[in-house]
């Protein structure tokens, strides 16, 4: 169960009254903190998240409540002691808040399978909608800068929070770097941009150079790189969604799921990370039907026969007829042009 509290913050900054009341009632009764995410409804803007909830609830008052079930069922309460009764009713009014904290994670972690089983013939925009639906700016986008600003384009049209990251390698195309403004301009969004730690990747130039993955493999460059800034970006996370389609390649990806523990990674506090690969069943042409569909942003480099973009020195464009990712670390088996991202363990 997810509980999203909408309150209504008046024109002088204070909370209403009312929402101030309900939430002195549910505190005393020891739920406040099963209130996964609390969103403002401002008064006199009728674009900040609360207003645009309620609008789309069909809502115009504060405070209410959307719970929404791990089966994506919802229900809306406008009345806070209808909504205490029918939410807790495992919890008497004289209990102890520390009893009832389950951990959510733990809770969730039960229903993946069945969660991906569900949404696996499910259009990614409902996907994306679960996954913010249920976790919020705790959910982070993993954006590279290529053709997944599907992405981000399916995460706005929610009008739901979520956070966006890359990883600045510091060995992107010149043109993936402008993209990535582009993008961060387009949908007025911030990006924040992971960097390899300073230390390591000094120890790692001076030992090796500038190119050590044409001679030893990538394995220790995208570690510096991309797997540790990954892995800080996720410490602050529930959940995260990647671009990652099957199709993509039959060598590595072809076991992909739609919602699944990520094995590999920890998020916030060393808990469990929920992962969403929304494109998993999608084809190249389907997302490329998309972008033009829906006129999205995409980056320059597809135009000049890049199809899979990386980083610069690891990323050639394709000739037709080959396969999206034969432009990726090609010197190497095809086995192993993973960088570790989305290893399962
Ligand atoms: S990789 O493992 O070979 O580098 P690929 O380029 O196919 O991955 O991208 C798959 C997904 O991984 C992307 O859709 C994106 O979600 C994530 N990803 C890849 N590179 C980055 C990056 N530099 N920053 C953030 N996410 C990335
Ligand atoms: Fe280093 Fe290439 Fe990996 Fe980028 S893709 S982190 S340059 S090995």
């Amino acid at each position: 169960m997810k509980i999203v509290m909408v309150k209504k913050q008046l024109l002088c900054g204070e909370p209403c009254d009312k929402c101030a009341q309900a939430e002195k009632m549910l505190r005393e009764r020891g739920v406040w903190e099963r209130i996964d995410e609390v969103v403002w409804a401002i008064e006199g803007e009728p674009e900040s998240a609360g207003m645009l909830l309620g609008a789309q609830y069909g809502v115009n008052l504060a405070p209410f409540f959307v719970v929404t079930q791990e089966d994506g069922t919802e229900k809306v309460y406008r009345s806070a002691l209808r909504f205490f009764k029918e939410s807790f009713s495992d919890v008497s009014t004289s209990q102890s808040k520390n009893k009832q904290n389950k951990p959510r994670s733990a809770r969730l972690d039960r229903d993946l399978p069945a969660l991906d089983e569900k949404y696996s013939t499910r259009h990614p925009q409902e996907i994306i909608e679960w996954g913010l639906k249920w976790f919020g700016a705790d959910c982070a986008i993993a954006f590279s800068g290529a053709e997944d600003v599907i992405l981000i384009d399916m995460a706005v049209n929610t009008g739901l929070s979520f956070s966006v990251f890359c990883l600045d390698t510091g060995r992107l195309h010149p043109e993936t770097y402008q993209y990535l403004e582009t993008v961060r301009k387009h949908y007025g969004i911030p990006i924040r941009l992971m960097s390899p730690k300073a230390d390591d990747l000094e120890d790692l130039v001076r030992e090796k150079g500038l190119y050590s993955f044409l001679e030893d493999g990538h394995k220790q460059c995208c570690g510096i790189r991309k797997i540790e800034p990954l892995r800080r970006a996720l410490g602050d996370c529930r959940a995260w969604i990647s671009g990652q389609r099957r199709d993509q390649s039959p060598a590595t990806r072809s076991d992909l799921h739609v919602i699944h523990k990520d094995e590999a990674f920890k998020g916030v506090g060393e808990g469990d990370l929920v992962k969403l690969n929304p494109l998993t069943h999608w084809t190249s042409q389907q997302v490329w039907d998309y972008i033009r569909d829906h006129e999205v942003p995409y980056n320059p480099l597809h135009e000049r026969g890049f199809r899979s973009i990386g980083c610069e020195p690891c990323t050639r464009a394709t000739l037709p007829g080959e396969h999206e990712r034969a432009g990726r670390w090609w010197w190497e088996e095809s086995t192993k042009r993973e960088c570790g991202l989305h290893t399962k363990g």
